[in-house]
């Protein structure tokens, strides 16, 4: 099962305030972060760690750093407002970026950007892209980062569709998929219902 649907009430409870329609740009901002730095922490559960030791002001402590080299992709635009999220967990990571452009008329994603850190056949790689509407798109991004050596890949995104879901199984079985809810359609538009419109746009104030 690749699906990892996140339960946390604090992730819902973001989640029901970038689903209302009334909530503004500003606010948008705020709950989107807020609820990727929660699936961040989800999605990096099993993230390797290596053991240390560290002085408190009365003993030694043993605890453990994380030791993997993560990589996190951010699929534009959308993508770039759970960016910050994701940077504020793990400050060290490599970040590489995909441009996706949706076609209105069909839906169809076609690629007008990439940059990617070198060599990621070690890496923990995160790819963010909030909406996993028809999965086309995100399809195409696992396809660029496996042929950039990608073995270890989970997407983190905030509404998923049925379609999304199926698609990235079918074509990825092994990446795992982490969200808070897989919703119940895509609508003619390929939008996800009931979804929370287009991200890109509430995030921006570009509706
Ligand atoms: N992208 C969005 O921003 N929203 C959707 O519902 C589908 C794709």
């Amino acid at each position: 099962m690749s699906v990892h649907v996140v339960e946390h009430p604090l992730v819902h409870d973001a989640l029901v305030t970038l689903r209302d329609a009334r909530t503004q740009p500003e606010v948008f901002r705020r709950m989107a972060v807020r609820i990727s730095l929660l699936l961040a922490a989800e999605a990096t559960r099993d993230l390797p760690a290596s053991p240390v030791t560290v002085q408190t002001p009365l003993a030694p402590a043993e605890g453990r750093r994380v030791s993997a080299d993560v990589v996190v992709v951010p699929v534009l635009r959308a993508g770039l407002g759970m960016l910050d999220a994701i940077l504020e967990l793990i400050p060290g990571a490599r970040v590489g970026h995909i441009g996706l452009q949706r076609d209105e008329a069909t839906a169809i994603a076609s690629k007008y950007y990439t940059k990617l850190p070198r060599d990621l056949s070690e890496s923990f790689v995160l790819m963010i892209d909030p909406m996993l509407a028809t999965g086309g798109s995100a399809v195409a991004a696992i396809d660029l980062l496996t042929a950039a050596g990608a073995r270890t890949l989970r997407i983190i995104c905030i509404v998923a569709a049925p379609e999304g879901v199926a698609l990235v199984e079918q074509h990825h079985p092994e990446v795992a998929i982490y969200t808070p809810v897989v919703d119940r359609e895509l609508n003619p538009h390929k939008y996800i219902v009931p979804g929370l419109g287009d991200f890109g746009d509430r995030l921006y104030g570009t509706t």
